[in-house]
């Protein structure tokens, strides 16, 4: 993760539009983060990580920008809703479980790592175990000739093995002890650890009993997973990740100012609401959160918070969670510019994804120039007229321009269909006309 800042940005550049300031800060954070990594580790621990909050009206691409970072870096991130955690001692979530989230996509990143190094031991592994079933065992008071033999058979059954040709033959494989994975993180770490105990316990109650017939081609899958569990060093991999999460770990809490508590609503203070904001200070402000992996420091995880803040105001949150914030973005409402480029120079965007549904069909879309300024032209009007909604309004759009051929479009195999300016307007015209029309439309 050592990407500049330029680099960064013209990363997110490919897939979101405008947006500069906030990602030119994103991009500054995390460059702030290689850098601080680089520093001797007693200046490094006094660099703490100076958290983001992104304000910005409803679809401008706030969760877009996360979920496109969260492609981009090999770093452990997660996004999480603010508004789906409730107040310790209440029922559901709690915002800890949110770094114990945190730590198992920091642990499947480096598992996956590790595995990648090891993969040639583990298909070894794999192999070896097959070959031994599909060839007769060899007499223990085999002769020498026998032996060398065996050993020539062996490798020639390895190559068949290898080759796939044996893939369709029947073996049978002692199904590696099944072990139920635990993965609710919303359990206590102690409750965690009892109950992985226990399913040790009952894996191996069961050993050696639980063998299963299989194709040579499945159980090279099957195997693949007990090679994992043999030949990863399970701690070095846990000690990394924990590493990382403390290190490079970055969480997206969309949605804040959704527990924020409005002072020009009516008033009435929602205690769970602003329970949440003081669970949340101390781990953005830097606590230690037990997991089953081990107990993580949050000192230099990094927070990006977002919200449309529609119906409050970032002072609506409390002071001290306020503070904790310091790098404030906003994001610009999408003009007609921005939405035809939406729909022009992203990568996979819209108009993309239709064409893309359609040649399923055999059908061939194509939109001319005029076509998609139409279409941006119109998305932008609605927005005008009714709630902005940013670029979700092309969805409703583009739906309603495309409904009648996406519904026929199996009976046209083969066709060609040019979207042009004036196929826009017949459709569309009418109802963006018509204001009542408009609001329940488009
Ligand atoms: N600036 C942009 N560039 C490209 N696509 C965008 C942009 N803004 C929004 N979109 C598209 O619009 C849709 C909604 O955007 P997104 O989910 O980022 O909205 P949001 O800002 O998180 O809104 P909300 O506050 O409602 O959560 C997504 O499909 C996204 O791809
Ligand atoms: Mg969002």
């Amino acid at each position: 993760m050592n990407m500049t800042p330029k680099e960064i940005v013209a990363y997110l550049d490919q897939y979101v539009i405008g947006q500069r300031e906030a990602k030119k800060t994103i991009a500054l954070a995390l460059r702030t983060r290689y850098r601080r990594m680089q520093l001797d580790p007693d200046l490094r621990d006094e660099v703490m990580p100076k958290n983001i909050l992104m304000i910005g009206s409803t679809g401008v691409g706030k969760t877009e920008l996360s979920r496109r970072l969260a492609k981009m870096m090999r770093v452990p991130f997660i996004k999480v809703e603010a508004s789906k955690y409730t107040e310790v001692g209440f029922v559901g979530r709690d915002v800890e479980s949110m770094i114990r989230d945190l730590m198992m996509t920091s642990m499947s990143i480096v598992k996956e790592e590790f595995s990648e190094n090891a993969k040639e031991s583990m298909y070894e592994f794999v192999l070896e175990r097959i070959v031994e079933k599909l060839l007769p065992p060899l007499p223990s008071l085999a002769t020498d000739t026998k032996k060398v033999q065996y050993e020539e058979s062996k490798a020639r059954m390895r190559q068949r093995v290898m080759g796939g040709e044996m893939d369709n033959h029947t073996i049978e494989i002692e199904l590696p002890s099944a072990r139920i994975e635990f993965n609710d993180t919303n359990m206590m770490p102690e409750m965690a650890k009892v109950q992985e105990s226990f399913s040790a316990l009952f894996a191996n109650l069961n050993k050696g009993e639980r063998k299963k017939e299989m194709k040579v081609s499945e159980a090279k899958e099957v195997l693949l997973v007990e090679a994992e569990q043999r030949l990863l060093d399970m701690e070095a991999v846990k000690k990394e990740a924990l590493r990382r999460t403390e290190q490079g770990g970055i969480i997206f809490l969309d949605e804040i100012d959704k527990i924020a508590v409005s002072s020009r609503s009516d008033g009435r203070n929602d205690p769970s609401k602003e329970g949440v904001q003081r669970d949340l200070l101390p781990i953005v402000e830097g606590s230690s959160v037990n997991t089953k992996f081990g107990t993580i420091n949050t000192d230099h995880i990094l927070f990006i918070a977002a919200g449309a803040f529609h119906l409050s105001r970032p002072s609506d949150l409390i002071p001290e969670l306020q503070g904790r914030f310091p790098l404030r973005v906003e994001l610009e409402p999408l003009d007609e510019e921005a939405l035809y480029k939406i729909l022009r120079q992203t990568k996979n965007s819209l108009l993309h994804q239709y064409q893309a549904l359609l040649a399923v069909e055999g059908l061939t879309l194509e939109f001319d120039d005029e076509a998609v300024r139409a279409i941006a032209r119109i998305a932008h009007k609605a927005n005008e007229k009714n709630e902005d909604i940013g670029a979700r309004r092309l969805h409703t759009v583009l739906e309603k321009l495309l409904e009648d051929i996406s519904f026929s479009a199996d009976e046209q195999h083969g066709t060609t269909i040019v979207i042009t300016a004036e196929t826009v307007h017949k459709k569309l015209n009418i109802v963006i006309e018509n204001d009542d029309l408009a609001r329940y439309i488009l």
